[in-house]
């Protein structure tokens, strides 16, 4: 007798953790249109128009733009690999966990990295980034978090590339929660590499990284003196991408293209301009509510972002068993503090899709039934 295989049966979720969010309807359709292989003529079309929108979207008119085939984490280790060479000096704002992963791989590129830090739920001064620079003028990368997701803090980004236009060193700019939920505006702010995901703002499943390289950068990675992984070799990748006739480089996921096609297309349909308000609104109301409860937000206020809001769990609450419930009882991800180093919190996003009133207010009424029943004082302290 065959053994009963199991089939696949995922529960249906509200996703407001950090990451990934859900997905409409229509990028799961896409992905049930029919397989194209990875160098036929028509999915070179399909290929060009992805990175025609997602030029848009990241409002880079020049340089090098194309999703690579991988992660977030990938997107950030390609571009650290790219501009990085043994020796070099790198400046990394560390503030939060995926600063701190920055800083680890860019050590681990050979680089020297000058971490500048700050608290939990601040934001690094961009003067004392500028004031390392200073004492390291040869440094050749200055990296930063655009939207950190492990904090709930928007980085002031903008202001940070235009003092470094006058200067030498590259900006790398980590767009991950940022891109499609939050301004970003590469070409005139003057980003050199930015990376970001495709499931969280962008809406769309997990497993690819768009990026955007300057002009600058390009040539800086023209010049290097050693080699870059196969993998992601950013200027082989053109020729698949961009070059027509493609040249192989690896067979690209071609579902995950599709999807993202039809998630860049519902996003330049809503517009950028509306689809970073409709966050921001969405994010304002979470916030309101949940200090309306007593509550305490983990960010400077001045520097809370949108997209994904850090919430200190109060004194004497269980923060993992109120997750638990809300996932259990509501169906609604929210996630954890990460990482050793965090101090207790829950991080909701409200990203993509699912960046609505509407949802705010679920997510709110979960909250408020769970706590209503927690044992626990379900008021902030310290
Ligand atoms: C700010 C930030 N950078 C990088 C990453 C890494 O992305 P991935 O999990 O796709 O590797 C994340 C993931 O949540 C993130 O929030």
């Amino acid at each position: 007798m065959r053994d009963e295989l199991p089939t696949l049966d995922p529960p249906e979720r509200l996703l407001c953790g950090p990451g990934p969010s859900n997905v409409e309807p229509s990028v799961l359709e896409a992905m049930r249109k029919p397989m194209l292989g990875h160098l036929d003529p028509d999915l070179s079309d399909i290929l060009l128009e992805v990175v025609d929108m997602l030029r848009r979207t990241w409002r880079m008119p020049d340089g090098l733009v194309l999703p690579l085939h991988c992660t977030g984490t990938a997107g950030m280790e390609a571009g650290l690999a790219h501009l990085l060479e043994p020796g070099d000096t790198a400046i990394v704002a560390r503030s939060g966990y995926f600063g701190r992963r920055i800083a680890e791989i860019a050590h681990r590129c050979g680089a020297e990295v000058i971490a500048v830090t700050a608290d939990w739920g601040e934001a690094v001064p961009n003067e004392r980034i500028l004031q390392e620079l200073d004492r390291h003028p040869r440094a050749r990368l200055v990296a930063v978090v655009h939207a950190e997701t492990s904090t709930g803090v928007e980085h002031p980004l903008a202001e940070l590339a235009a003092e470094l236009r006058r200067r030498d060193a590259l900006l790398m700019a980590d767009c991950v929660t940022s891109l499609g939920g939050v301004e970003v505006d590469a070409r005139a702010w003057g980003i050199d590499y930015g990376y970001s995901c495709t499931q969280k703002c962008l809406a769309a499943p997990p497993g690819m990284s768009p990026v955007a390289v300057s002009d600058a950068a390009l040539e800086r990675i023209r010049a290097r003196q050693t080699p870059v992984p196969f993998s992601f070799d950013l200027l082989l990748l053109e020729r698949y991408w961009i070059e027509r006739p493609p040249a192989y480089h690896h067979t690209a996921p071609i579902l995950a293209v599709y999807a993202l096609h039809e998630a860049l297309r519902l996003l330049l349909e809503e517009g950028l301009e509306a689809r970073w308000a409709r966050h921001a609104e969405a994010g304002a109301h979470l916030q309101r509510g949940l200090t309306a409860r007593g509550l305490e937000l983990l960010a400077d206020p001045e520097y809370q972002l949108a997209p994904l809001t850090a919430v200190r769990v109060p004194d004497g609450v269980d923060g993992k068993q109120i997750q638990g419930r809300l996932l259990r009882e509501h169906g609604i991800e929210v996630g954890g503090g990460l990482g050793p180093a965090a101090p207790a919190m829950w991080r909701i996003g409200l990203m993509g899709h699912n960046a609505t009133i509407e949802t705010a207010d679920r997510v709110l009424e979960a909250f408020d039934a769970v706590l209503a029943e927690d044992p626990a004082p379900a008021t902030a302290s310290g």
